[in-house]
C-alpha cells in the first residue's frame, strides 16, 4: 500500500507540526508523501521507454537485486552487444571483502538482461568473465535477432522487491512452491539447500541471529554497512542508491513517523537491525534457503548464483511470495578469512549445509507477505551506461 497525503492525515497529520520551546516548526517533507517518486525511482516505471533495445535491456538490468543497493555496475553498449563491468569503487567495504556479493549482484543484473533480451526479440549469447585478464569484465552479451519472447519472469521485473517485514505465519509455503523453485536451478555449479522443518529452521535462525550480532560488534563492518544508509530524502534522490527507511518493512504507520524523526545513530540503527532479525525476520520465515556453489571464490559461479537468485525471486514474485537475502552469516565467514581469525561462522555455515562439496554463498528467507515491499532507489541509465 502506498501512503497518500490524505491517508497520512487520517493517521494523525498533527505530527506534521512539531512544537518546541514555544516555536512552531514545519517539519520538512522527508518523502513521506512521495513514496516511490522522484528521479531516483523513475527507473521502475520508465524501464521500457528508452529509445534503443540495448538501453531498454540495461534498464531491466539495473532493477536487479544487488548488495546494499550499491549497484556496482557499468554497462557498455553497442547496437548488437552489451558488456557488463564491475565497479570496485562501489564495493561495500569489509562487509564483502572478497567481492562475493558484488559478483552475485552482477549475476542478478545479467539474469534480468537475459529476460529482456528475449522480450526485445533477440537470442543472447552470454559469456561470463569473458576476459581472464580483466576481473572487472563480468559479462559480454551479444544479440542475434529472433522472435520476441515475453516471459512471466520478464513481466515480474518491476514488481520484485526485497521484503524485510514479518511474513504471514498463518500461511505455510507448500511443496509445490519448493518444487517450482528447485526447477529453476539450471546451472550444475549452483545448488540449493532448504531449511523447512522446525529443527532445520531453528538451526538456520540461530546462525543468522548470531551473525547479525557479530557483524554489528565488528566496528568496521558496522561502519561500512552504515555508509549505504540513506535517511535524507534529498540525499537519496541525488545518490539513487543505498538502503532507505521505506524498504525496512516497518509498515504504513511507522514508516512515515520514522521519516519525521531525526536520523538514528549508527549504533541505534545496528541495534534495531539485530532486534528485527531476532524478532521478525527469523521467527516469521516459513522457510530458509542457502544457495551454494562448488567454488566460493570463482566469479563465474558467483555470477551464476546471482542469476539463479534473481530467477528465484522473480518466480517467487509471480507466486505472491515474499523473499529477502540474509547474508550476515556469509559476511562473517568472509570477514573471518580476511582477518585470519577463528572460523566460528565458517564452521557454523559448513555445518548447516553439511556437504563438503558445496560452499554457501547466498542465504535467504521466504514466506507470504503481510506488508507490501516498497521500491528502492536506482541510478538511471545516464549514470551507468557508456556508449
Ligand atoms: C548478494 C546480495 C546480498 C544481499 N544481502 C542482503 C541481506 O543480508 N539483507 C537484506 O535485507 N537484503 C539483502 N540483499 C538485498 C538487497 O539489499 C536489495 O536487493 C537491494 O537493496 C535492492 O533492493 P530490491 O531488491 O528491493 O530491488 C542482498 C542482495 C544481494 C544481491
Amino acid at each position: 500500500m502506498k501512503l497518500s497525503r490524505r491517508d497520512f492525515l487520517k493517521l494523525g497529520g498533527a505530527t506534521l507540526i512539531a512544537v518546541a520551546g514555544g516555536s512552531v516548526f514545519r517539519v520538512v517533507d522527508q518523502g513521506v508523501f512521495s513514496v516511490g517518486q522522484g528521479v531516483a525511482y523513475e527507473p521502475w516505471t520508465n524501464w521500457r521507454d528508452a529509445a534503443t533495445a540495448p538501453e531498454r535491456i540495461v534498464a531491466a538490468g539495473i532493477l536487479a537485486s544487488n548488495p546494499h543497493n550499491s549497484q556496482p555496475w557499468l554497462f557498455r553498449i553497442t547496437d548488437s552487444a552489451i558488456d557488463l563491468f564491475a565497479v570496485p569503487e562501489r564495493q561495500i567495504g569489509v562487509i564483502d571483502p572478497f567481492r562475493r556479493e558484488m559478483y552475485i549482484g552482477l549475476g542478478c543484473a545479467i539474469e534480468n538482461m537475459r529476460l529482456a533480451v528475449e522480450a526485445e526479440g533477440f537470442i543472447p549469447t552470454i559469456r561470463l568473465m569473458p576476459d581472464p585478464t580483466t576481473e572487472s569484465h563480468a559479462a559480454s552479451i551479444s544479440l542475434a535477432s529472433a522472435l520476441p519472447v515475453t516471459s512471466d519472469l520478464y513481466t515480474a521485473i518491476p514488481n520484485r522487491h526485497t521484503n524485510r517485514a514479518a511474513y504471514d505465519m498463518n500461511r505455510a509455503v507448500v511443496e509445490y512452491i519448493f518444487d517450482g523453485i528447485n526447477s529453476l536451478l539450471t546451472e550444475s555449479n549452483v545448488s540449493l539447500f532448504w531449511f523447512k522443518d522446525e529443527s532445520a529452521r531453528s538451526k538456520f535462525g540461530e546462525a543468522a541471529i548470531a551473525a547479525a550480532e557479530a557483524l554489528i560488534a565488528d566496528e568496521q563492518q558496522s561502519m561500512d554497512s552504515h555508509l549505504w544508509w540513506r535517511h535524507d530524502w534529498d540525499e537519496l534522490q541525488e545518490s539513487a542508491d543505498g538502503i532507505t527507511l521505506d524498504v525496512q518493512g516497518l509498515g504504513s504507520v511507522i514508516t512515515p513517523l520514522a521519516k519525521f524523526m531525526p536520523d538514528l545513530s549508527r549504533q541505534q540503527n545496528d541495534e534495531a537491525f539485530v532486534k528485527n532479525v531476532r524478532e521478525v525476520m527469523v521467527p516469521t520465515a516459513s522457510a530458509f534457503g542457502i544457495l551454494a556453489v562448488r567454488d566460493g571464490m570463482n566469479n563465474v559461479q558467483r555470477l551464476q548464483c546471482g542469476q539463479t537468485w534473481q530467477r528465484i525471486h522473480l518466480w517467487g514474485t509471480t507466486q505472491d511470495l515474499a523473499m529477502q537475502p540474509l547474508n550476515q552469516m556469509c559476511e562473517r565467514v568472509d570477514r573471518e578469512h580476511q582477518l585470519g581469525i577463528e572460523p566460528v561462522f565458517g564452521k557454523a555455515v559448513g555445518a548447516l549445509i553439511n556437504d563438503d562439496g558445496w560452499y554457501a554463498i547466498m542465504p535467504f528467507r521466504l514466506g507470504y507477505p503481510t506488508v507490501e515491499a516498497l521500491l528502492s532507489p536506482r541510478r538511471g541509465l545516464d549514470k551507468v551506461v557508456r556508449h
